[in-house]
């Protein structure tokens, strides 16, 4: 459902499930409306998006995936966690290749880390470690918003000067149909995964929020970072 919708509009969404899907998206709808509004996200929604800045943001989102789906490799077999363990949706490597494309074989050495990017990272580790299921709340943020919000940044981006098919396969996953079938099953698997750890459900939809305020705080510090160096090279 579109998060800055009503939750229940006659007729859209009438096949999607409830449960813990409806109750992440009521507690991170303000959220979600606040990370297509922060830093580098408003700068790349309104075609305002450079090849640098987009780099950037890309590579402190990779070290995010990376543990996200390593942890969820790892605990694939756990209630809740083996209904999303999806390998088709993955991103890491996507992510790896279209960085190599904008920044060369050594981006990991040229594009910085930042530390919103580390405290992220640390956040999907330590919560991850005490209870796997908050990789349920970690992977609805992440990959439903590359599916759905994502596939629209997708199109922004291709208009941009320097960013061909070859550093925007992070987007990529297949026609809009693929598309379509991917994200209603992955809701599904959701809502199955929280039926699997049905009285943790809070500590998953907090971690959901959390999962949000991380990412609004990327967006910031990448475009802090961007305007930075535009300022040095000036
Ligand atoms: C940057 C601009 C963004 C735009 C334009 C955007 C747009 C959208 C749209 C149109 C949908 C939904 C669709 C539907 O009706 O099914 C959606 C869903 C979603 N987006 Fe975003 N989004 C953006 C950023 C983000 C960010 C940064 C995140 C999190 C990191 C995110 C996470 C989500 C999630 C989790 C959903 C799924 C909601 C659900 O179906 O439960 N989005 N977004």
């Amino acid at each position: 459902m579109n998060p800055t919708a009503p939750a229940e509009t006659p007729g859209t969404h009438a096949a999607r499930p409830e449960g813990l899907v409806a109750r992440l998206r009521d507690r991170t709808r303000d959220l979600h409306r606040e990370a297509e509004r922060s830093g580098i996200l408003r700068e790349l929604l309104h075609g305002r998006a450079s090849r640098g800045g987009y780099a950037l943001l890309l590579r402190n989102l990779h070290p995010v995936y990376t543990v996200m789906e390593t942890l969820t490799e790892l605990h694939a077999g756990d209630p809740g966690v083996r209904r999303i363990a999806m390998h088709e949706l993955q991103r890491r490597d996507a992510l790896a290749s279209d960085l190599r494309s904008l920044a060369g074989e050594d981006w990991e050495e040229t594009l910085p880390l930042l530390p919103e990017a580390g405290m992220y990272v640390v956040q999907v580790v330590t919560q991850g470690r005490r209870f796997p299921g908050t990789l349920i709340a970690h992977s609805y943020v992440r990959y439903l918003g590359d599916l759905s919000g994502g596939q629209v940044l997708k199109r922004l981006l291709a208009k941009t000067p320097g960013l061909g098919p070859e550093a925007l396969s992070f987007y990529d996953f297949g026609d809009d149909v693929d598309i379509e079938q991917r994200t209603a099953s992955y809701l599904t698997a959701i809502e199955a995964a929280g039926q699997d750890v049905a009285p943790r459900l809070d500590e998953i939809v907090e971690e959901a929020a959390e999962a949000f305020r991380h990412n609004i705080a990327v967006s910031e510090a990448v475009l802090e970072a961007v305007k930075a160096a535009v300022q040095a090279a000036g």
